[in-house]
């Protein structure tokens, strides 16, 4: 009805750690599970938002009665999101996305060959899909995430500004219960022109909760 918040908007949400091929049976990923991008996706329908999910496998059940999109690579990701972007009013970059892929993915198995004890694997960066969107942005709300393990603060300062956000989550996921895997959440959120704010360690669904309210209030 009308006076769910996110009543009429249409919510993008990417969710899970990429894959990137090394060959047909191999990949280098992270340990994102997914969780916090379908709390998201959660807490966004249950606001009445049209709700489109995209996510790398995870282990989760689809939330009921989002779109689903499921993706490997950073690169499917990365057109996945592009292709949706003009007709969303919110994103939210949950996916932990490899900064780097393997420059050629083989086609066949790689055979350990008789004495060999070592092996250099050639990585190539990956396109940042938050600095491709910066510059296409019109009606667009656009909350990245910053995965920290040091110096939380300053380096969630420069993703904002460098990747042009309106929203940035940031969890230090050294901290126990923070970030990665778990059902708990701690984060701060950082937006251009007011003090960051810090949450107590929470569900992921009442950080969900939380973000969403918070991009409400600056104009989501
Ligand atoms: O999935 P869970 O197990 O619940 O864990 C949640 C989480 C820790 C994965 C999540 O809270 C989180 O921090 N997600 C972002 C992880 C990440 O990739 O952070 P980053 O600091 O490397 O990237 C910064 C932002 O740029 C992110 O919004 C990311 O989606 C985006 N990015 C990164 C690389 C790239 N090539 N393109 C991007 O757009």
């Amino acid at each position: 009805t009308k006076a769910l918040p996110l009543h009429g908007k249409r919510v993008l949400v990417t969710a899970g750690g990429t894959r990137e091929m090394i060959d047909p049976v191999r990949y280098i990923s992270n340990r994102s599970s997914g969780k916090m991008g379908y709390a998201v996706a959660q807490a966004a329908r249950e606001m009445g938002a049209d709700v489109t999910l995209i996510s790398a496998p995870t282990a989760l059940t689809k939330p009921a009665g989002v779109h689903y999109v499921e993706i490997n690579s950073a690169e499917e990701l990365a057109t996945t999101v592009k292709a949706h972007f003009d007709a969303t009013d919110l994103l939210v970059m949950a996916a932990a996305v490899s900064d780097f892929r393997p420059v050629q993915a083989v086609d066949q198995k790689i055979k350990k060959q008789p004495g060999q004890n070592g092996m250099t694997l050639e990585l190539a960066e990956t396109e940042d899909i938050l600095k491709t969107l910066a510059p296409l942005k019109q009606h667009q709300f656009v909350v990245g995430f910053a995965a920290e393990t040091q110096n939380l603060l300053a380096n969630a300062e420069k993703k904002l500004a460098a990747k042009k956000l309106d929203m940035l989550v940031a969890n230090d996921v050294s901290k126990p219960g923070v970030g990665f895997n778990g059902d708990t959440n701690q984060v701060t959120l950082l937006t251009p022109n007011s003090t960051p704010v810090t949450t107590n360690l929470l569900s992921k669904q009442a950080i969900a909760q939380t973000i969403l309210k918070a991009a409400i209030e600056r104009g989501a």
